[in-house]
């Protein structure tokens, strides 16, 4: 079958269409309903077990000898692999280890791990014994991690003692430490990777070391549960300091994740995929971890980065090496990539003919990058628009089922389960090619967010009461006369960083901190290598009178401190007075055309005109517009 009949037999029956989705998995007792209204999931009268799908199955139907996860580290000059046999005991060991410590089905686990297949067993591991995890980016650091902590209260942590970066070791225990001493909630166990670039102190009675819990544990079965029940929560940025809790519930991601594998990457049970991001991002929860496994493929982690570890031909050497079918990363890696290796020099050097396709996701994918990933690589570049709410492709190319022509510049179509709309402020349809708030027909398919996590109010505020019956994305964008999707802009005051979601507001509260500061705002400016960069403004408070560029080196100290390195907060500038509407308002958005040099549009309900020449001169003073 095709695209359009599989989205017409979807839109026909969804639940019949899913339910026939849903049986190419394995159950204690296989889902009898659809969609679910009461818990707003799928396949809730379901039972079965995420990790047994990833890795149990695939043993019990004789693949145990099949390579699982290939650990591919520039970083550390090693490269392992783990055949799903092995995995399937180191994964039912560190679940022994978790029942030692009295982590229970139900309880939470925050896993703070660098780029190592301990991350994927540690995530398979709570799955085993129905805990739910909730990862935490590496490049966050102390605060964010116990404001997460804090939320969801885990009953262990699972952490490395170090991440490497290039060029520096990335201390993860004493920030892992740091963050219970803010935090108010606090786990009882800590257990600790210790890695060889740099061991960590342990705190007796409290943190534990994996390896030496492992080699004692008594290996824990699968437990079933149901499909209601979350397999994991992960935090995203809103428009607020306070991160969203994106809650996951197991039936639903399982069945969505599997049909993506074969659908849109186009791959089956032996296949090496790999998605170049990190497990702390949705990207890496569903494409590093839960779906590659579920298909019976071949993961690649990849610890490095796409250029300088140790140059600009990495990609191409793992694509070569380990016989990648189907590749997964960010545009900006490509951008970084090509920065350094502008005609694709490095890619003539390996053999990439086993590579079928090059997917990007994660922020859009401008056509100069596209048009050059496809010049270099020669394979078809299939942009896919999602979100870290719906845990896989809203919109893509189903390059597995029926590769569509491709329109650089779109992510192509809705996939099956998605009924995209595109509304006007007032909630009505637009016609075709014209811009509008990009929206979900309700309800959302399996595998999406039911809530968030202890804040059922505020998923209902953020998601849907903006238009009744429709699920907000935040993204802006229209659909052409041929069913294609264009993704412009946001929304909200979250930006994109080298594909990482950032919220601008979360960085506002931390210069507000300042105690310099009186008032401050951040935007996200273009950047030619990462997408966007923030850049904060700052109003001091009366009397202050010190050299502004000491206070600005605070501010950005502050904020690497406070949110971490991954904000890439490195400019700001002290102005007098923000522009505002009369309601008190701060115009981000027009202040972020200023800086990247686009005109703007004079807001009627601006309060006084002159200050955006301010903001003009305050933004030429730190190199805005930039030249491109
Ligand atoms: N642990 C600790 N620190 C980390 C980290 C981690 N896991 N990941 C990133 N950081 C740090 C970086 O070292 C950097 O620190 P610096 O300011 O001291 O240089 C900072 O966070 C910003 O990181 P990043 O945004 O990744 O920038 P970069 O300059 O190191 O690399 C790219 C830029 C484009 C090469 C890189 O972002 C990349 O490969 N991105 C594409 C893939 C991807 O991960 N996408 C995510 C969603 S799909
Ligand atoms: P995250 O939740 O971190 O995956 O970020 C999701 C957001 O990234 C989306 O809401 C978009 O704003 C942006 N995004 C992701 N993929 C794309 C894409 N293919 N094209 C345009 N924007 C994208």
């Amino acid at each position: 079958m095709g695209y359009a009949e599989t989205y017409a037999a979807w839109k026909a029956d969804p639940d019949g269409w899913w339910l026939k989705q849903a049986a190419a998995l394995d159950w204690s007792k296989a889902p009898t309903q659809g969609y679910d209204a009461a818990t707003n999931t799928w396949f809730a009268d379901a039972m079965g077990n995420t990790a047994w799908n990833c890795v149990d199955r695939h043993v019990a139907a004789g693949h145990g000898e099949r390579v699982a996860i290939i650990h591919d580290s520039p970083v550390t000059g090693t490269k392992t692999k783990i055949t799903y046999a092995e995995l399937q005991d180191r994964v039912a060991r560190m679940a022994g280890v978790l029942h030692a410590q009295g982590v229970l089905k139900g309880d939470r686990v925050v896993i703070y791990m660098p780029m190592v297949p301990e991350a994927l067993v540690a995530m398979l591991a709570c799955a085993r014994i129905g805990a739910v995890h909730s990862v935490v980016f590496g490049g966050f650091a102390a605060r964010e991690l116990a404001v997460r902590i804090d939320d969801c209260k885990p009953r262990a942590v699972i952490a490395g003692s170090c991440g490497i970066e290039p060029g520096r070791v990335v201390h993860y225990k004493p920030l892992l430490d740091e963050a219970i001493v803010l935090a108010e909630h606090k786990p009882e166990a800590c257990l600790i990777l210790q890695r060889e670039a740099g061991e960590a102190d342990l705190v007796p009675g409290r943190d534990f070391d994996l390896a030496d819990e492992m080699s004692r544990a008594v290996p824990a079965d699968c437990v079933p549960v149901k499909g209601s029940d979350p397999a994991y929560i992960l935090y995203t940025s809103g428009t607020t300091g306070q991160p969203k809790g994106v809650v996951r519930p197991m039936a639903g991601h399982m069945v969505a994740l599997h049909w993506t594998m074969k659908n849109i990457y186009g791959v089956e049970a032996g296949d090496v995929y790999w998605a170049a991001s990190d497990v702390g991002w949705v990207v890496g929860h569903s494409y590093i971890c839960y779906a590659p496994l579920l298909a019976g493929c071949t993961t690649i982690v990849f610890e490095g980065k796409p250029v300088g570890t140790p140059d600009a031909g990495t990609f191409w050497r793992v694509i070569s090496e380990h016989k990648v079918k189907s590749f997964f990363t960010a545009p900006t890696a490509f951008r970084a990539i090509k920065r350094e290796d502008p005609k694709g020099e490095e890619a003539k050097k390996y053999y990439l003919s086993g590579l079928q396709a090059l997917f990007f996701a994660g922020e859009r994918a401008d056509p100069d990058t596209v048009n050059w990933a496809g010049d270099v690589l020669g394979v078809p570049v299939i942009d896919h628009w999602w979100q870290t709410e719906t845990g896989y492709a809203i919109a893509a190319n189903p390059f597995g089922m029926d590769a569509l022509p491709i329109k650089v510049g779109s992510p192509s179509v809705a996939m099956p389960g998605y009924d995209v709309r595109i509304l006007s402020p007032e909630g009505e349809e637009m016609p075709a090619g014209e811009l509008g708030a990009v929206a979900i027909k309700l309800p959302l398919p399996p595998g999406t967010l039911p809530t968030l996590w202890d804040a059922d109010a505020r998923f209902r505020k953020s998601y849907l009461d903006t238009f009744p019956g429709y699920y907000e994305t935040g993204d802006a964008g229209l659909i052409d006369a041929d069913g294609y999707l264009f993704i412009m802009a946001r929304t909200d005051d979250v930006i994109n960083v080298a594909g990482h979601r950032l919220s601008t507001g979360a960085m506002e509260e931390v210069l507000a901190g300042h105690p310099d500061v009186a008032e401050c705002a951040v935007i996200g400016a273009a950047d030619p290598l990462k997408g966007q960069l923030p850049v904060g403004f700052l109003c001091l408070s009366k009397g202050v009178n010190r050299p502004e560029e000491e206070i600005v080196a605070e501010c950005v100290a502050r904020v690497r401190h406070e949110i971490g390195p991954v904000a890439a907060f490195k400019s700001a500038v002290v102005v007098d007075r923000l522009p505002k509407t009369r309601s008190g308002k701060i115009l981000r958005a027009i202040m972020a055309r200023i800086a990247d040099g686009q005109d703007y549009k004079m807001p009627a309900t601006i309060d006084d005109p002159v200050i955006l020449e301010e903001i003009g001169s305050a933004l030429s003073r730190i190199g805005y517009p930039a030249a491109r």
